[in-house]
């Protein structure tokens, strides 16, 4: 991202909305996109992916395929063929083992997807790749993956904490792994799978509670031989095991939309009286839908229509009305199905009746930023009652007071979570940088003032 040079950005402020109506078009979710364009690249003829999210981190992604050897072409879509007539990407792959060494530095951008997925795919190659990332992604942990994927005989050189710059160089012979992962992350399991494909026998990894299983999905798209063990008991892993080297052709994919990125409409609609939102084609599996269980049980109106499924996804419309919401009790077991709506979840709490518990958040602190203490300290200086432990996030709904610009600390979804608070607050929020934004959902304050928002720009003079 273009942090570095230039003026700086400028503060975006989202000032009380009317109400929200209509019908919006939500982006492709970015987890089906990173492996649509993973899979693409490591099969043999033409893939053709329809809904591809054009956000930053996916395009990085994209780029990083061509360095690896693939081809990648980005085409125009016939009239109405995508969703905001969004061009059709074509990627020709080399086949299991046939990636290429990369000429240049591999940048992720902010992308710990991006980093980690990749990462496992060039442990399985006798070459070097060097990667690196912006400065929110330079601070994560890549351990969790150096050290099941070290098992193979990758070598990896980090600085110090495990952190970028990487150099990875992969083993000739990958040799299939089983890891039992002390976290549930879907970036850790499809790293070790991706690695595991190219290896001659079967990769296993086992998981505390089931993450995303986006990976499994779309390896069975392509006929990959998955076999999974769902848990029989609260105390049972996750298991899932894919036979390695398999002979993969391309394949058509329909990326299903971003149902984290709904979540923000979503939200924005339960919140502002009088909202009405239809979102079509939203991608509804049950491991990424606990954001919409939780608003479920605190009183929201949601419902799914035309139910359907996509390239091996759930798919549905979703339609949602303002609705009043109290507080309850999230329960840890429910994180993994919904670790990246904590701050949006938290907005939402800010305006239900009574006390909100958020708990087993220990992930959060490793996001895009210390997402724990961001939603804390955010929601507080907005006036509103927010206290972080260890590990969980207690929120007390009340008046919100707003009237302060926010560090977004080059975090989308802290940058968005915000804008939606300001629609409600007494006086505007600013976010102090929307570029970040960029990562996962580019349009997203033009969609939402189309549909009743007041989001602008503002002089950094005239910031609240
Ligand atoms: C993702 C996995 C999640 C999530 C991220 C996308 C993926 O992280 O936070 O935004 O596409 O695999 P975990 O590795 O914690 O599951």
């Amino acid at each position: 991202m273009s942090h570095a040079a230039g003026p700086p950005p400028q503060v975006t402020v989202s000032a009380k909305a009317k109400s929200l109506t209509g019908r919006a078009v939500v982006p492709g979710d970015k987890s089906i996109s990173h492996r649509a364009l993973i899979m693409g690249g490591l099969s043999v003829g033409e893939t053709t992916i329809t809904g591809l999210l054009m956000g930053e981190d996916v395009l990085r992604t994209a780029a990083v395929m061509a360095a690896l050897g693939a081809k990648v072409e980005e085409s125009k879509a016939p009239e109405g063929a995508t969703p905001q007539g969004n061009p059709i990407f074509k990627v020709w792959g080399r086949g299991i083992g046939g990636l290429t060494e990369p000429a240049d530095i591999l940048d992720m951008g902010n992308s710990g997807t991006g980093a980690r997925l990749i990462a496992g795919l060039v442990s399985a190659y006798p070459f070097t790749s060097f990667m690196t990332g912006d400065a929110s992604l330079r601070r994560r942990p890549m351990d969790r993956i150096t050290k099941p994927l070290s098992q193979s005989g990758a070598k990896f050189t980090t600085r110090t904490g495990g952190r970028l710059p990487m150099a990875v160089t992969g083993t000739p012979i990958p040799m299939p792994l089983h890891y039992d992962s002390p976290i549930a992350s879907a970036q850790v399991k499809s790293a070790v799978l991706l690695a595991g494909l190219h290896a001659g026998g079967i990769t296993t990894v086992t998981e505390p509670t089931p993450s995303r299983d986006h990976t499994e999905r779309m390896f069975r798209h392509f006929a990959v031989d998955v076999r999974v063990e769902m848990p029989r008991s609260p105390s049972d892993r996750y298991k899932v095991g894919v036979v390695g080297q398999p002979e993969l052709t391309g394949k058509p994919i329909n990326v299903p939309a971003d149902p984290s990125s709904a979540a923000f409409l979503v939200v924005s609609a339960l919140i502002v009286p009088g909202s009405h939102l239809i979102l079509p084609n939203i991608g509804i599996n049950p491991l990424r839908i606990g954001l919409f269980d939780t608003l479920q049980e605190m009183g929201a109106s949601i419902t799914y229509t035309n139910r359907r499924e996509e390239a091996g996804e759930p798919v549905a419309d979703i339609e949602v009305k303002y609705s009043k919401l109290k507080g309850i009790t999230v329960p840890a077991a429910r994180a993994p199905s919904m670790i990246d709506e904590y701050p949006i979840l938290a907005v939402a709490a800010s305006c239900a009746d009574g006390e909100t518990r958020m708990e087993g958040l220990e992930e959060l602190k490793v996001k895009e930023s210390d997402r724990l203490t961001a939603m804390a300290q955010g929601l507080s200086a907005c006036g509103v009652l927010a206290t972080a432990g260890a590990e969980s996030l207690i929120v007390r709904g009340g008046p919100v007071k707003g009237g302060v610009t926010i560090p977004v600390q080059l975090d989308h979804r802290i940058g968005m979570s915000f804008l939606v608070l300001g629609q409600v607050s007494a006086a505007p929020i600013g976010i102090d940088d929307a570029s970040a934004i960029a990562t996962s959902f580019p349009d997203f304050i033009g969609l939402m003032n189309s549909l009743g928002a007041q989001i602008s720009f503002a002089d950094r003079r005239d910031r609240p």
